[in-house]
């Protein structure tokens, strides 16, 4: 047993107390804390232990205190340690396992087990695990989560008896968790959704998460709840924490809540539920990723064609209105894979309907039959929100299911695009059963391949009164809801409306986009057999198992152009890699500049989608010549990459890293990179650096260490032999991107859509390094199967190695499942190696393969006057990419 507190030491510290509130004896704390009453260790491996607490003193601000709680910290592996903190007596409120499957399948027994002859400890750790879990058994108690390679504090809740802000309060509908943090050292990055200035958080800031219809508004509450977030640290003092470290932390928690970080510390102040803190060692951030997606789920993967461009916008009038947009992107050349409509083509307003008049049904399939024989794509959207109509089918079913969202013990109504709509509810068991039923009859109509999930926060223009005696629409707390602590029913359902199973809005109001998704997704897998494509405005954890995000409504600014980057990156960290910002902004009107500078980022987000508001001009990239000249020349970049996009997505599927990821992601250790939000990488290797600006024909750009090389041009290149910022030329129709030393790429030819680039030839872009073997991979497979890399073997995985070595260069690969690509007959036509010494001269070409043949290539060399560098271009090959090869080029020093 673990002793209790000395009397002699529980004096001292409640005097303590007392005396630094005596001051204000009048003012009430939120919370005097709590003390440990016992500890055990529940698990045999020692890799678990539970602690009672009791509560010291209440305090009746926010509601009685819960006067008995049970701690439990268990190492759930090795790189993730749990810390629940719940009422000991009574259940309370917590995310369904159903919702997110999270129970532990791992084998504690794989970890080494402590001595238990030991004397039982605080601490909690295992040999092979990184993290320590420290109870402090003072008054009140506290806890610390360390990394145990290099001493430092990960998570320090140990309160300061001084400031009753720090310590642990537990109500039923206000609880409050604090850990301080070194201000210098530490870097936070996540908790979202928020429009942000600043990927790094910035201190003295309140972020709150309530999911709401908020528009481009920045730091506020926005759609999506992901109470995550990264702590990048610097290096410490004494040398034993290298900068670069970095682990995550998860509240698990669906509750509406206010993170408030001020530097020194972050607040956690929830409104329900429970205290269910995970932590993840890293110490990479990709490992971080890793470790987090393994708890909530990979992202799922998406089909190949939803890395083309698309175009989408609210206002389109009819059918040939979406023919000739069409057509008039296939006349300018500019690449366009998928066509979107908006709520205009539904009949009223109402979903699963087609409006009769200018969208009607046969003119619709022909345009999506159209669409379909030249290799495009067409994806409509749907509300929740389903119109109060006796003569809509679709209402009448839902009706007989009874599957809508109640309040009062009636179906709640709500009012949305076609007037008063009922809500179906998905944690109703029946629901699923509804809604695919939906999805399948409308697709029988209509052969849609994918689906767009809006307003699911969910958005409801009414907005009922609280009811003011309610204590869950009048909650003792008020969340910081809007920036403006508006009633948690703004715009939103109310919080006393009621699921299936007694559960409440209020806990469950922001699973309401996930779990759309996951029904979702389970309705187009089981109708199509394929993989789905789901575009869903509201997220929450979790939420990339299913599906893909844009940022919602933001505005056709210089700040939102740049404001996206910030967003893309925190849903790269948040587990849903296929994201992207409207391009040329949603509204309102956007100008030829803005647009341009636009669809230069654009076409290197992840989900590269032109938007815009009924009430704004029109922006397809056709619309201004210097426009349209700019998205072809990206485009075709964007294109030539999507072996290289694709291979990143195969990789988030697997390992949960992002596809579009800060400097920070490959350069941990070089802090100047913890501080950027104006550039970021695809993949490891491949460094976008966009004009934000307008009028600006330049560009201020960090380059980590290394060789740098323009992918427009490969005799532009930066050399930094450690960080450095440059200023590039970034004149109108150019957006800077750069691939790094050590990195390979794999890409394609360009083409009109991702289908006709898929069967053009590959080109090796290998840029070497004299300190490292240069790689890269890319996965094959027919870009729609609902598994990746699945048992069928219907997949192929090339890896590419490249050395530079005082004769030459080399390349091999090495290759799994090489039938796919073998029955293909994929070819590599060109290799290009940059960042090849000068001094080196070409004496020979070995070309080490069964098949391969110098003869059958041409070895070009190119110098030019202004670089330290060559490259060397071997090209006319007809390399079989599903075959290892190998290839030396062997050279002379000068
Ligand atoms: C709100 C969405 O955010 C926007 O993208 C869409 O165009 C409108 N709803 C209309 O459906």
């Amino acid at each position: 047993m673990f002793p209790p507190p000395t009397p002699i030491l529980f004096c001292i510290c409640i005097s303590l107390i007392f005396s630094n509130f005596a001051a204000s004896k009048e003012t009430e704390v939120v919370g005097y804390g709590y003390t440990i009453s016992n500890v055990n260790y529940e698990d045999l491996s020692g890799t678990s232990l539970t602690a009672n607490l009791k509560l010291i003193k209440s305090s009746s601000i926010y509601g009685p205190d819960i006067s008995n709680l049970k701690l439990v910290a268990s190492l759930e592996t090795k790189d993730r340690l749990r810390i629940r903190i719940t009422d000991s007596t009574h259940q309370r409120w917590e995310i369904p396992e159903e919702v997110i499957p999270r129970s532990s399948h791992y084998s504690f027994h794989s970890l080494n087990s402590y001595d238990l002859n030991q004397e039982p400890k605080l601490s909690l750790t295992t040999p092979n695990s990184d993290l320590i879990f420290s109870l402090h058994n003072t008054i009140p108690f506290g806890f610390t989560v360390s990394r145990k390679s290099s001493n430092d504090i990960l998570f320090d809740a140990s309160p300061d008896p001084s400031d009753p802000s720090t310590f642990l309060v537990f109500k039923d509908q206000y609880l409050q968790l604090s850990s301080s943090l070194p201000r210098e050292r530490a870097s936070i990055y996540g908790l979202g959704e928020h429009t942000k200035a600043s990927f790094k958080l910035k201190p003295n800031q309140t972020l709150t998460m309530w999911n709401m219809d908020n528009g481009a508004n920045l730091d506020l509450n926005l759609y999506g709840f992901h109470p995550f977030y990264l702590d990048l640290r610097k290096g410490s003092m004494d040398g034993r924490a290298k900068a670069g470290a970095t682990h995550g932390v998860l509240l698990l928690n669906s509750n509406g809540m206010d993170v408030v970080y001020d530097g020194d510390r972050i607040t956690y102040k929830v409104i329900g539920g429970m205290i269910d803190l995970y932590f993840f060692t890293g110490s990479s951030p990709e490992q971080v990723m890793e470790q987090y997606t393994e708890l909530i789920g990979r992202p799922a993967p998406m089909p190949y064609w939803s890395f083309g461009f698309h175009q989408c916008r609210y206002g389109y009038k009819d059918v040939s209105d979406l023919e000739s947009v069409i057509g008039n992107y296939s006349k300018a050349n500019i690449p366009l894979e998928v066509m979107w409509t908006d709520i205009d083509s539904m009949d009223a307003y109402k979903d699963f309907t087609l409006d009769p008049i200018n969208f009607p049904l046969d003119k619709m399939r022909k345009f999506v039959d159209t669409l379909h024989q030249n290799g495009q794509k067409y994806v409509p959207i749907l509300d929740p929100g389903i119109s109060v109509n006796n003569s809509y089918a679709t209402y009448v079913r839902g009706l007989e299911a009874d599957i809508y969202i109640k309040r009062n013990g009636v179906n709640y109504l709500g009012q949305v695009w076609p007037g008063p709509v009922y809500f179906p509810d998905f944690l109703n068991p029946h629901c699923q059963e509804f809604w695919g039923n939906e999805i399948k009859l409308f697709r029988e109509l209509l052969p849609f391949d994918g689906l767009w999930l809006d307003m699911n926060e969910i958005a409801n223009f009414n907005t009922s009164p609280p009811n003011p005696s309610s204590n869950l629409d009048n909650p003792p707390y008020i969340i910081n809801d809007s920036g403006i602590q508006k009633s948690i029913n703004t715009r939103t359902i109310p919080a006393t409306s009621s699921h299936y199973g007694n559960i409440t809005e209020y806990d469950a109001h922001n699973l309401y986009g996930l779990l759309q998704s996951k029904a979702t997704y389970k309705a187009l897998r089981d109708i199509t057999g394929k993989r789905p494509f789901i575009l869903s405005r509201s997220t929450f954890v979790s939420s990339g198992r299913y599906a893909a995000h844009w940022t919602g409504d933001n505005a056709a600014t210089w700040n939102d152009l740049a404001y996206s980057i910030p967003s893309i990156l925190n849903f790269g960290i948040f587990g849903i890699p296929m994201i992207g910002a409207d391009i040329c902004g949603f509204g309102p009107n956007t100008t030829e500049e803005l647009c341009r500078r636009w669809i230069q980022l654009g076409a290197f987000y992840p989900f590269a989608r032109d938007h815009s508001d009924k009430s704004s001009t029109r922006q397809e990239l056709y619309l201004w010549d210097s426009v349209a000249s700019s998205a072809r020349k990206v485009l075709a970049l964007r294109y030539r990459l999507l072996p290289y996009l694709y291979t990143l997505m195969y990789e988030a599927n697997s390992k949960g890293t992002p596809i579009a990821r800060p400097l920070f992601f490959s350069f941990p250790e070089d802090v100047t990179t913890h501080d950027i939000s104006s550039q970021f990488l695809l993949g490891k290797g491949v460094l976008v650096s966009p004009v934000l600006e307008s009028g600006a024909v330049t560009v201020n750009a960090y380059f980590p260490a290394g060789n740098w090389f323009d992918l427009f041009n490969f005799t532009n290149s930066v050399s930094a032999e450690s960080g450095k910022y440059v200023t590039l030329d970034a004149p109108s129709d150019h957006i800077n991107v750069h691939v790094g030393e050590g990195n390979i790429l794999v890409m394609q030819g360009e083409a009109m859509t991702t289908e006709a680039s898929k069967k053009t030839p590959f080109h090796l872009v290998v840029v070497v390094s004299s300190s490292k073997t240069s790689y890269g991979q890319v996965y094959l497979d027919n870009g729609e199967t609902l598994e990746i890399s699945g048992e069928n073997e219907e997949w192929t995985l090339v890896r590419f190695y490249a050395v530079l070595h005082n004769t030459g260069v080399f390349i091999t690969s090495d290759i799994v499942n090489a039938r796919f690509a073998l029955d293909q007959k994929l070819i590599i036509e060109k290799i290009t190696f940059l960042g090849v010494p000068k001094k080196k001269r070409l004496s020979k070409v070995n070309m080490v393969s069964n098949e391969l043949n110098i003869e059958n290539g041409i070895v070009q060399i190119h110098a030019d006057n202004l670089s330290q560098f060559m490259s060397i271009e071997v090209s006319e090959l007809s390399q079989l990419i599903g075959e290892k090869f190998e290839l030396e080029i062997e050279m002379t020093m000068f």
